[in-house]
């Protein structure tokens, strides 16, 4: 059912489901899993805790290429929600390079939101120069460290054995590419003993293991409790009218937050969302209200997961503080750092290559980054005049100066020191000759989407796209 096609919905019960999953969980050996290291598939919080006492996370994610016709969707759906500390909510975005612009990415990760891996050209079980270049050119261009960018979402939620193999050689933290019905909704769960979700594919019988990498499952949109139900997996505003839709969520949501508190998800794919603005608003205003609900990044929830608490500690708990460095002057570090109104205002260098183009506040490269050349050397070398300086490992994004090649806070409360960068060199070169653009007109071609996707993953059948 989890990737069941429109016409297959119907036939699959979720009895069937019941059947094969779950047994992978069973192998997890709760006495030899020792946490935190290693945490056991499991539909009840870590650490025996009572479910009443847990907060109840609520993990927002988007998917696919940031862009201008993409953020603001984004945000239409953030910015008028807080957590119970009072700071806005957060959300994870699994990012693509194609069709993406480096600098949305950039003021995305600035505001306090994560990017995650989506691969560069979105093909589903990808390679890892496709999952590894992902990565490198978001680094280069969008300048956020590595260590930051600690998660993987398999395009189409299609991956296999290999895929994993990849994602843990990276040494990423965690994958969020697997689904979950009522039967097999575990909270996030260490990989040492395998999968435990969508086993009805056959995954959990093969030996996907990754010691200490995390699984976070992507919670199914139930259409109703009988055995016929469908399970959507993202983008449910798209079967159904906006009050079915609504109660559908308002249902879910409260098997989580009245069982076990499993944590909570909408997954959505922005140029999906359409005129659903407002039916998920409601419903993110209708969960926000209820005592003991956060929303929270991937990564937030990991924090969590690590050092579980109960929900009337979490706000005061560093990582779900909102801090934003007073830098004082524009920098181009993704922040409107003058309340000028304009982020970056003037400093961004726009890329234009001829299948798109871009802007950044690193520097343009002479070709359009690829998963054969990921970063391609700088279309100006250092020393000339127009020369962005990538950020070191030694100074926060934030605080970095490109321009002047200044790290602007280096005292230990904001400096941040990128102790896990971890550069793959498979895809990595440089010494290609300056032959790119570096044109600072032109418009950004903001029309472009991932729509091919969309139509692809009807044409197939699929209930859930991309
Ligand atoms: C996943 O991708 C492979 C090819 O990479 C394809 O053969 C397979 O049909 C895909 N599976 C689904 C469920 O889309
Ligand atoms: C790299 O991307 C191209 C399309 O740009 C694709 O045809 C090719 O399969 C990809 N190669 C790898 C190794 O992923
Ligand atoms: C997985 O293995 C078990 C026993 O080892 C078997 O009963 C089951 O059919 C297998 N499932 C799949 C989906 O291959
Ligand atoms: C969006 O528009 C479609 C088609 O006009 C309609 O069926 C749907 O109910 C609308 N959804 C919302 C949430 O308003
Ligand atoms: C959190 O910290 C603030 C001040 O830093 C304090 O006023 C508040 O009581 C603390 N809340 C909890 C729940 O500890
Ligand atoms: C860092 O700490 C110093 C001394 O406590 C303080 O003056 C400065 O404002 C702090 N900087 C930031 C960005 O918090
Ligand atoms: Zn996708």
């Amino acid at each position: 059912m989890h990737f069941s096609t429109i016409s297959l919905a119907a036939a699959i019960s979720t009895l069937l489901i019941a059947s094969l999953s779950g047994a992978q969980a069973e192998t997890c050996d709760t006495t030899k899993c020792v946490f935190p290291a290693c945490v056991c598939p499991s539909v009840n919080p870590p650490k025996g805790m009572d479910p009443k006492t847990v907060p109840q996370f609520f993990t927002l994610t988007f998917d696919d290429a940031v862009q201008a016709a993409t953020v603001p969707v984004a945000n239409s759906l953030m910015s008028s929600h807080r957590n119970p500390n009072g700071c806005p909510i957060k959300g994870t975005w699994f990012a693509q390079t194609l069709y993406s612009d480096y600098s949305l990415i950039q003021q995305w990760y600035a505001a306090g939101n994560e990017v995650a891996d989506h691969t560069m050209n979105h093909y589903g079980t990808p390679s890892s120069a496709e999952i590894t270049g992902n990565r490198m050119a978001i680094n280069a261009y969008a300048g956020i460290p590595f260590a930051k960018m600690t998660g993987f979402r398999a395009p189409f939620l299609n991956y296999s054995k290999d895929t994993f193999d990849i994602i843990a050689q990276e040494k990423l933290q965690y994958d969020s590419s697997t689904t979950a019905v009522p039967t097999d909704a575990y909270w996030p769960y260490t990989l040492d003993y395998g999968l435990a979700n969508d086993c009805w594919t056959g995954i959990c019988n093969q030996t996907v293991t990754a010691p200490g990498m995390w699984e976070i499952p992507l919670h199914a949109i139930m259409d109703s409790d009988l055995a016929t139900a469908n399970a959507y997996n993202m983008d449910a505003q798209l079967y159904g009218s906006e009050s079915t839709v609504s109660t559908w969520l308002k249902n879910n949501f409260n098997r989580h937050y009245t069982g076990t508190r499993q944590p909570f998800g909408i997954y959505l794919h922005p140029v999906h969302v359409g005129n659903a603005t407002s039916l998920y608003n409601d419903f993110f205003s209708w969960a926000a209200a209820q005592p003991d609900v956060w929303f929270v990044t991937n990564q937030q929830l990991l924090q969590w997961m690590q050092n579980p608490v109960p929900a009337s500690e979490l706000a005061n708990q560093t990582y779900m503080r909102c801090d934003i460095p007073a830098v004082g002057k524009e920098i181009c570090n993704g922040l409107d750092d003058t309340k000028s109104g304009t982020i970056d205002s003037g400093l961004l260098q726009m890329c234009n290559f001829a299948d798109g183009s871009w802007s950044t506040c690193y520097g343009c490269p002479v070709a359009q980054p690829s998963n054969s050349t990921s970063v391609p050397a700088a279309a100006v070398a250092a020393g000339q005049t127009g020369h962005r300086t990538p950020v070191p490992s030694t100074c926060a994004m934030e605080w970095w100066d490109p321009v002047a090649a200044q790290c602007l806070c280096t005292s230990s409360n904001c400096t941040f020191t990128d102790i896990s960068l971890q550069v793959p060199k498979t895809t990595s070169t440089t010494g290609a000759s300056p032959t790119g653009t570096n044109s600072k007109s032109s418009a950004v071609s903001s029309s472009l989407t991932s729509f091919g996707f969309v139509v692809a993953a009807v044409a197939a059948g699929l209930v859930q796209l991309i």
